[in-house]
């Protein structure tokens, strides 16, 4: 068995043990139909949409953003930990996929409480800040890594003391560490985790991952008062 196929297979079981509450039907849809509509499988895992509930409940979030939605996998795994008073707004850039996502969430009943917003995150969270939003409790971030920087200062920005930030896709299979890889997803991604470790408001850390959704990693950052 090949280091990924047994990267896969433990995820597999993890699933098979731990994703135990009541199956959700509209989260294994809402792939199937990304998957018809032609959508790419950059999904989160389904282990890593269980943490990402499992830090949306422990937070206690009432109010998330997400910057990239693609067909609202990670979107539903999140919206499931609102309180029925709570909400969720994400960011997605292509028309197509919210298209996908839009009646993803509407199937997992969550409409009321989720928002898509299309265009590119740069232009629509100066929008949404100008609208004087609640602090949001935690910010999912995983759109176009160049732009990672800005993504994590906007969210400082939109979130209080205590808001968590959950910065997807950082090892970038170990090319974060290399100081000769210039790709543009690398350099932004190193500039955001320098950004987390230098800020005062900022307090972080970054995990190395491997699963299903092979080598990578997220970093967590608390914002301070
Ligand atoms: C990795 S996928 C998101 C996966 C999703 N969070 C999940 O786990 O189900 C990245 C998404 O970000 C979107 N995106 C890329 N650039 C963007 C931008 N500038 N603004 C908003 N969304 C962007 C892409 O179109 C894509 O749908």
């Amino acid at each position: 068995m090949s280091e990924s196929q047994l990267w896969r297979t433990v995820d597999g079981y993890f699933a098979d043990r731990l994703l135990t509450d009541a199956p959700d039907e509209a989260l294994t849809a809402a792939l199937r139909d990304s998957d018809a509509a032609g959508l790419p499988p950059i999904a989160v895992s389904p282990v890593a949409g269980k943490l990402l509930q499992l830090l949306a409940q422990v937070r206690g979030a009432r109010h998330i953003l997400e910057i990239g939605t693609l067909g609202g996998y990670s979107t539903i795994w999140l919206g499931r930990a609102l309180p029925p008073d709570g909400r969720l707004i994400s960011l997605e850039y292509d028309p197509r996929h919210a298209e996908v996502a839009v009646r993803n969430i509407a199937r997992a009943g969550l409409d009321r409480q989720v928002e898509v917003r299309v265009g590119a995150a740069l232009d629509s969270l100066p929008a949404l800040a100008d609208e004087n939003p609640p602090p949001f409790d935690l910010v999912f971030i995983d759109a176009d890594k160049v732009n990672n920087p800005h993504y994590v200062e906007w969210a400082l920005r939109l979130t209080g003391a205590g808001g968590l930030i959950v910065l997807d896709n950082v090892a970038r299979g170990g090319r974060v560490a290399d100081p000769d890889n210039t790709d543009p997803d690398v350099v932004g991604t190193r500039a955001a985790l320098d950004l987390i470790g230098s800020h005062p408001r900022l307090t972080g850390t970054a995990i190395q991952t491997v699963g299903a959704k092979g080598y990578d990693g997220f970093a967590l950052a608390r914002v301070l008062a």
